[in-house]
């Protein structure tokens, strides 16, 4: 699917820039058109004669070319690729991404650039494991970017020395399903319906009893589903967040009940449903018309009433063929709880959240997932965007 793309190479002043030749070719043979955009200190480790002789195209460095004085648009070329793949990726280009540093042509044509990014990092060990590295490749992560790395966990880090570039060969692979991923459309015709963020429980007419979901999950697989052509729609709690693609239909509730409610009408004739909420598990027993005063004494209890279970109500009602996905959030025994709650729930698949996953769960941007599914199939994402993570949730859902 690299065929006529348009691909940005962005390459740095690293040792591995010499695997970034082979990436070119391989690029350029599987069909893709390639800018290449060196740093000045890039091409202390590679001459732009060979990248230009294997792209067809000059190499941009400077903002001028020195000789004619003819300008480089950095906004033309961020708006001509299809996507900008920078590999490799030093510490001090991924620090300068991060932070808006934009020095060189390379990381002017990054913040320019409206398609995709592929950061490839590759440095030494210990600049790989500094905080202000992990920090860079966190905050580009949230930006949407997608960081291409050799190997991840501690065992492999020995194995095969993390902060080493990955093989060309493999990132041509994650580009190729990248591009496939954005040309699918398997899910045209499917009806989606997704609960989202929390739920707030009302104690008075300004109290309630809530949590601190943000629904950034439930949206990230709303948009993918609509990417992939399905008809969406997301029943969200309070949240902030805002699908980005047009076509996602959002209905807005506050209680655990006014979510029952919207989902259940909307989920008989759904194809897939997922509950991705973090709905209240209580609700206070009685509510106060009036704000409740400020007691001298304090207030001995609010009596609370257990919530509706969302999603053992609707998958009590599944009708065959329709699929339907719970998440649980878990701090140990993990794979037990999961597995107990996907079989009480009478669910088809569950994602799982360990707590104890650093980048995983609430608020980030980031997430590392395992799908179960009530066939006992185990699908593990590692640590990726939300995006990336519903798009893996998505491919096993549509699976199935
Ligand atoms: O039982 P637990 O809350 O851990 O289950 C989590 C899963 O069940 C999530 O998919 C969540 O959206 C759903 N759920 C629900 N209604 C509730 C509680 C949880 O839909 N009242």
């Amino acid at each position: 699917m690299l065929k006529g793309k348009h691909i940005v190479l962005g390459i740095t002043g690293g040792i591995a820039a010499y695997k970034s030749v082979q990436l070119l070719r391989l690029l350029v043979k599987a069909g893709a058109e390639v800018q290449v955009v060196i740093t000045p200190n890039g091409k202390e480790f590679i001459t732009p004669v060979t990248l230009s002789a294997l792209s067809g195209k000059p190499v941009i460095s400077e903002f001028f070319t020195a000789n004619t004085g003819e300008w480089h648009s950095h906004v033309d070329l961020g708006l001509w690729a299809d996507a900008m793949v920078i590999a490799p990726a030093t510490a001090s280009t991924i620090g300068k991404m991060a932070n808006g540093v934009a020095d060189n042509m390379l990381v002017t044509t990054y913040l320019s650039a409206k398609a995709p990014v592929f950061v490839c990092p590759a440095m030494d060990l210990d600049m790989m494991a500094h905080p202000s590295t992990t920090r860079n490749l966190e905050l580009l992560r949230s930006y949407g970017n997608h960081i291409i790395e050799a190997a991840s966990g501690e065992l492999a880090s020995h194995l095969t020395g993390k902060g080493r570039m990955q093989e060309p060969e493999k990132i041509v692979a994650v580009l190729d399903e990248f591009f496939d991923r954005a040309a699918d459309k398997s899910l045209k015709g499917k009806k989606i319906v997704i609960t989202a963020g929390p739920t707030y429980e009302a104690i008075d007419p300004v109290r309630f009893i809530g949590n601190h979901s943000t629904g950034k999950m439930g949206f990230a697989i709303a948009d993918e589903a609509a990417r992939r052509g399905a008809d969406v729609t997301v029943v969200a709690g309070p949240v902030q967040v805002k699908a980005t693609e047009p076509s996602v239909q959002t209905i807005p509730v506050t209680s655990a009940r006014e979510m029952l409610e919207a989902t259940q009408a909307r989920a008989t004739d759904a194809d897939i449903v997922i509950f991705a909420a973090a709905v209240a598990d209580y609700a206070p027993a009685e509510f106060h018309d009036t704000k409740i005063k400020r007691e001298e004494d304090g207030i001995d209890c609010i009596r609370l009433v257990k919530n509706p279970d969302i999603a053992a109500t609707v998958a009590s009602a599944k009708k065959s063929g329709q699929v339907m996905c719970g998440f649980a959030l878990e701090t140990d025994h993990e794979m037990e709880h999961a597995s107990a709650k996907l079989e009480r729930k009478h669910l088809d698949a569950i994602v799982l959240n360990s707590l104890r996953d650093k980048g995983a769960g609430f608020g980030t941007d980031t997430n590392k997932v395992t799908i179960v599914t009530s066939a006992g199939k185990e699908y593990r994402s590692g640590l990726k965007s939300k995006a990336d993570v519903a798009a893996d949730i998505l491919d096993v859902l549509g699976a199935m």
